[in-house]
Parts: structure tokens; C-alpha cells; sequence
């Protein structure tokens, strides 16, 4: 039960959903885990049900003073980091024809660069043995309805694994994605869908999926901690699929 026993985590987004649920699993585990967020109260909320192994620090990925005063702050409070889930992002609707700048910009702005600059940031504080874990998501290699600028940002993440364990090769650094299929969260609360539309769009999932059902946080949580431990020490430029085989089959 002590996978991650001693180990120095930082999970970003980590006080909601995948996030959230990786954070309990990291610090059952044995690990001290680093959450961020941009809402104080929910952070706050999180790290209660995480327990004393844990420290909510605010801040947007988008925010480049941000990820330095989060980056500080672990450097102050553990002086290094083992683990790095860049797990923060967003996903909104938007049928081509409809796309605007901004919809392109907010989620390029968090999905892309905000994760390029978190890891990259992130870099100075971790040593040979350390892993990153970047979260992207079956749609990138599906075609979803009104979500191709998500899937766009989701492939560009499942891309900089490829070239980022090739530049962290000398430093012995692993970079693995995980990629979650359908997997309900607050987030699916801002997908704008009453509540008949939501249990459709459910219901169409599991339908689809082999496994016959969507997925558990708690499920893609089984998945992060296998790629940021050292059990997946022969794993690097991976990407993982956590998706009951929706996108497989
Ligand atoms: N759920 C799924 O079906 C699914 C499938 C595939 C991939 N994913 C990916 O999994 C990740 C987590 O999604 P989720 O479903 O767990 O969503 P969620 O429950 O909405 O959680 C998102 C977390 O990210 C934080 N966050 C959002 N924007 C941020 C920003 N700019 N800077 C810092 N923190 C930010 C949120 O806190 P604040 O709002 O307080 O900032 C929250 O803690 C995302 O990258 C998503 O694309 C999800």
C-alpha cells in the first residue's frame, strides 16, 4: 500500500474530479501531494478529504506568475518534486463554423500552454527517477461533435510526451499520458445539458464501450498512479488508455 512512499507530488487541477481522486490515491499511497486550482474554497474543501499529506496552493496554469510563486512555494516547503500530474484542463463545445478566438485561445491558452509551461517549470525541481504524467483524453483520436479544438489541444499533449521524454532522456525523467474516456465529473456540470441530455449522452457511452458503462475518477486515479510510480519504471513516451475501449474497438 505504500506505492509512492517518501515521493513529493504535484497534481494541478487536483481539487475536483480525476484530480481530486488521484490526490486521495497519491497520498494513500504515501506520497505528499501539492494540489492547485483557481478557487480557494474548493482547494481548501479538497485537501481536507485528502488529509494532512496535502497542501492546496491557488493559482491559473494559464498564468505564467502563477506556476513561478507555485513553483517557489514547493521549492520553500519540500525543496523538490518527484511527480508531476499536469492534469488541469478544460473542455467547452463549439461546432466548427461557430469557433471563436477566444474559445480557441481559453482552451489552447489551458490545455497546451498552460501544461508546456507547468512542466517546464516544474523541471528545475525534479531529479533523475521523477515522472510526469500529462492527462489528454480519448478525443483526440476520435471525431466528437462541436469538440475539435479540445481534441486538437489533447493531441498536442499526447505529442509533447513523445518529445519531452526524448529531451529528458539524459536527465532519466519519464514522461507516460493518460488518456480517460467518459468519465463524469463537476466538469460535465458546464457541458450545458439538461438532465435528459446528459443521461442520453451516458447512456450512447456505454453503449459503445466494451465495458458496458462509463468510467470512475477513482478508475483513471488506478491508471496515473501505475505511470508515476516506479512500477512503471520500463513505461516512457506511453500513452495509456483509461476508456472501458470506447476509443479502442
Ligand atoms: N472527465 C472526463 O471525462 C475526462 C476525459 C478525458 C480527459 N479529461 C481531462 O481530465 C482533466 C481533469 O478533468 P475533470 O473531468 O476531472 O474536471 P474537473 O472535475 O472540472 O476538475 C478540473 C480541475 O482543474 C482545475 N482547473 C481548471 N482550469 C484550471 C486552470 N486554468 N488552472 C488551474 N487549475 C485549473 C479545477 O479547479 P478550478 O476550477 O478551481 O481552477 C479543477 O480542480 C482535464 O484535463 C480533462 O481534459 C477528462
Amino acid at each position: 500500500m505504500d506505492r509512492l512512499s517518501g515521493k513529493i507530488a504535484l497534481i494541478t487541477g487536483g481539487s475536483s474530479g480525476i484530480g481530486l481522486e488521484t490526490a486521495k490515491l497519491f497520498a494513500k499511497e504515501g506520497a505528499f501531494v501539492f494540489i492547485t486550482g483557481r478557487r480557494q474554497a474548493e482547494l481548501e474543501k479538497a485537501v481536507a478529504g485528502i488529509g494532512s499529506n496535502a497542501k492546496g496552493i491557488r493559482g491559473d496554469i494559464a498564468n505564467l506568475g502563477d506556476l513561478d510563486r507555485l513553483f517557489e512555494e514547493i521549492k520553500e516547503v519540500k525543496g523538490r518534486l518527484d511527480i508531476l500530474f499536469a492534469n488541469a484542463g478544460l473542455g467547452e463545445f463549439a461546432p466548427l463554423g461557430t469557433i471563436t478566438e477566444a474559445h480557441f485561445d481559453k482552451t489552447f491558452g489551458v490545455n497546451v500552454r498552460g501544461t508546456l509551461f507547468t512542466v517546464q517549470k516544474a523541471l528545475p525541481l525534479m531529479g533523475e527517477g521523477s515522472a510526469i504524467v500529462l492527462n489528454a483524453s480519448i478525443a483526440a483520436i476520435k471525431g466528437t461533435p462541436a469538440f475539435s479544438v479540445y481534441a486538437a489541444t489533447k493531441a498536442a499533449i499526447r505529442s509533447f510526451a513523445r518529445g519531452w521524454s526524448v529531451d529528458l532522456r539524459d536527465r532519466k525523467i519519464r514522461v507516460n499520458v493518460v488518456s480517460p474516456g467518459t468519465v463524469p465529473t463537476p466538469a460535465y456540470d458546464g457541458f450545458g445539458m439538461t438532465e435528459d441530455q446528459m443521461a442520453g449522452f451516458l447512456k450512447g457511452h456505454s453503449d459503445v464501450a466494451p465495458v458496458g458503462r462509463v468510467g470512475l475518477p477513482s478508475e483513471i486515479a488506478e491508471a496515473v498512479l501505475f505511470l508515476a510510480s516506479d512500477k512503471s519504471s520500463f513505461v516512457n513516451g506511453a500513452e495509456l488508455f483509461v476508456d472501458g475501449g470506447f476509443a479502442q474497438v
